[in-house]
């Protein structure tokens, strides 16, 4: 076997929300384009879980083109990766039905997401939001992916994947690879400029608590300079009693390389204000070369088609393979 036949085998999803977060980007997508070269690496637009909350379609679309255009110009190199939109591998949905099959209901019902989402969506509790799991499950066992980069919200969801794995090769014989999370030291949560104590998201109603990708220049630097933080007037890194000025320090910390101890003396004697000035500058400077790819990308839809078509072929090679293995396992009749 070559080196290239044993590298480990990363998979992870987002979804097209529309326009992600500084959070989004600092948390995964950054991580995801840094694991290329010592991984082989499957990215993929989550759109089929999108649809657990009802979705406008042209939007759902749109949303899809501009996550695929962010993650290729935050880094993610489609010659290196295969980079894919769900939808367009059918071998996630061939898998997803028989993971049901082997799901309990009493697991599912235990997801805390589910019970949030039933809960802020009362009107659409679907039965697509409660198999939800299954379908992610179904994502990372069709790759048989080791590794799976995900944020503390989603832990639960890969345990079930490891349930459901260990008890299909328990029942039937070994098939699946037992997925392990993959979770980045630092920088992995950020979290909301306007309550430094939640997760910073974009379905917060206060604009300011969140920067955008493509937040331009200005805006960027208001919402830093708007951001909440704490009485005593010392950069100084202290995430119990300065969750603020904490989360603002990795942040700086991510776009600069310094160290905390090196962002406290760059700052010790100056006020806030020139700490959040020179944060925004830092983000702006960063963002900027990301937001000009991403409008290249987005202004080519026909490449962005043939880097999809591409991806979606060399994803379903590997899933086709593992689902008609599954098929023959579960006794499905193949001609
Ligand atoms: N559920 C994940 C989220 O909302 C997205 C996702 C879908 C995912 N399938 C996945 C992440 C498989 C990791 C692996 O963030």
């Amino acid at each position: 076997m070559s080196s290239e036949d044993m590298k480990k085998r990363i998979l992870s999803g987002i979804q097209p929300s529309g326009s992600f977060t500084l959070g989004n980007y600092i948390g995964a997508i950054r991580n995801w384009a840094a694991l290329q070269d010592q991984f082989d690496c499957l990215y993929m637009v989550a759109d089929l879980h999108a649809l657990t909350v009802r979705q406008v379609p042209a939007q759902l679309r749109a949303h899809t083109c501009e996550a695929v255009s962010m993650l290729l110009a935050a880094g993610i190199d489609p010659k290196q990766s295969i980079l894919f939109v769900q939808s367009h591998v059918p071998a996630h949905t061939q898998l997803n039905w028989i993971l049901c099959c082997n799901c309990q209901f009493g697991e599912l019902s235990r997801m805390t997401q589910f019970k949030d989402k039933s809960l802020s969506h009362p009107d659409n509790v679907n039965g697509g939001l409660f198999t939800y799991p299954a379908l992610m499950a179904a994502d990372i066992l069709v790759y048989n992916a080791d590794l799976v980069p995900v944020g503390q919200d989603q832990t639960q969801h890969l345990e079930l994947a490891r349930t459901v794995a260990n008890r299909f090769n328990n029942l039937y014989s070994p098939t699946f690879h037992l997925p392990e999370g993959y979770i980045t030291k630092e920088g992995a949560k950020i979290m909301s400029l306007a309550d430094p104590s939640k997760k910073m998201s974009k379905s917060d109603p206060n604009v300011n608590s969140f920067v955008l990708m493509n937040d331009d220049k200005d805006t960027i630097i208001r919402k830093f300079k708007r951001a909440v933080t704490d009485s005593e007037g010392t950069v100084r890194y202290d995430v119990e009693n300065k969750a603020g000025i904490s989360n603002l320090m990795s942040i700086y910390h991510v776009f600069t390389g310094k160290d905390m101890s090196e962002i406290e003396n760059e700052f010790s004697g100056r006020g806030y204000a020139d700490f959040k000035a020179a944060v925004g500058e830092v983000v702006s400077d960063a963002l900027a070369p990301i937001q000009g790819e991403y409008t290249k990308y987005m202004n080519d839809k026909a490449y962005l088609n043939e880097v999809l078509k591409d991806g979606a072929e060399k994803a379903s090679r590997i899933a086709d393979r593992m689902v008609s293995k599954v098929y023959k396992k579960v006794g499905l009749y193949q001609m």
